[in-house]
């Protein structure tokens, strides 16, 4: 059966109107290339705007290269990233963030339900002091995490405190960052800037935005030079106004957040059906668009048969991910949960 809706990835869905509106708009004669062009200093104030702060912004194709290009502006190319060790830096991204940071290595850390234990930065920092070992440098927070969970604005205190005590900068993987916040219901600067981020990927594909993620650097001293870095690693579109007006359309007005609770309350909607069905367990606290469920190995290739598509041991062994999109309906999550319900009877 072929579904319009799938649980798959929130990149599974398409572009929101808001987005949409802006690309056409966007769309109408000539503007200066390179984001020298209106459309990209007005998402760029935007930003600026919501995060209440002068912070320096660059409009990106992906998750990988803001991730990348922000982790390599932290480090030379003999320093360490301290990292959970189902980041996506870590396990998603083909080594690109060592191979832009021309070699820093990635030390990946522990901590339940997807979250970075603080008293971990100590031992990794501690662990080696010798020359041998790469410099520690930087720390790499997710927010939301991958397993669907959200560091509060305390407990992202409580990490940049720690990695500012051995001299390190703080990098926040902000692919799902509007969840969060949706979540948490805080301003963008108490989880950020205010609690110690120093740079932010601010994620918009996941969002509602057909391609494109935001670097916002909060200490504008390591944004220097950032722009040859994004001409260098392929990421300077010429065409910028396609990258950046979407971002207008999504910030304007508030939809960012509109589509990120709306994506959260579809998780807490599968959440609830889910658990009534005996035999299918939740793995972790659902706190933004993500539901993790460990649903027995024959009804899981039952759903595959019939149409749904799914991760099943992609970030933790045996759980399925279900990721909710700006666009899921209750009518699908209703549909997944009937259908759940059926082939674990
Ligand atoms: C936590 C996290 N960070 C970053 C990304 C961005 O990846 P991509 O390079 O596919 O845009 C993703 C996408 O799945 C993600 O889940």
């Amino acid at each position: 059966m072929k579904r319009i809706h799938q649980f798959a990835s929130d990149n599974y869905s398409g572009i929101c109107p808001e987005a949409w509106a802006a690309m056409a708009e966007a769309n109408t004669g000539h503007e200066v290339n390179y984001g020298n062009d209106t459309w990209t200093q007005r998402a760029t104030d935007a930003i600026r705007e919501i995060f209440e702060t002068d912070c320096e912004v660059f409009f990106v194709f992906n998750g990988t290269a803001a991730n990348s290009l922000s982790l390599a502006a932290l480090c030379q190319s003999f320093h360490s990233i301290l990292c959970h060790e189902l980041a996506h830096v870590e396990t998603s991204e083909c080594g690109a963030p060592e191979f832009f940071a021309n070699g820093s290595k990635l030390l990946s850390l522990q901590g339940g339900e997807g979250k970075i234990d603080p008293a971990e930065i100590e031992r990794a920092v501690n662990k080696r002091t010798d020359i041998h070992y790469p410099k520690p440098r930087a720390l790499s927070l997710t927010q939301a995490t991958e397993t669907g969970t959200v560091y509060t604005p305390a407990e992202i205190k409580a990490l940049a405190e720690a990695a500012r005590k051995f001299g390190l900068r703080v990098q926040m993987d902000g692919a799902r960052f509007a969840n969060a916040i949706a979540s948490l219901n805080v301003a963008p600067a108490d989880i950020t800037w205010r609690a110690g981020v120093d740079v932010l990927c601010f994620g918009g594909t996941k969002n509602g935005i057909g391609i494109g993620e935001a670097v916002v650097f909060f200490d504008r001293e390591l944004a220097r030079d950032f722009d040859y870095r994004c001409k260098q690693g392929g990421q300077l579109a010429s065409k910028m106004r396609f990258l950046s007006a979407p971002w207008l359309g999504l910030l304007q007005d508030g939809a960012w957040l509109r589509h990120a609770c709306h994506a959260n309350a579809m998780a807490k909607l599968l959440e609830a059906g889910l658990r009534k069905i005996s035999g299918v367990k939740i793995s972790f606290p659902v706190q933004s668009n993500a539901v993790f469920a460990n649903i027995p190995k024959p009804a899981e290739a039952e759903l595959r048969a019939r149409g749904w598509r799914f991760n099943t041991g992609g970030v933790t062994t045996g759980d399925s991910r279900l990721m909710c999109s700006w666009d899921t309906t209750p009518e699908d999550v209703a549909a997944l949960v009937a259908d759940v319900r059926e082939v674990s009877a």
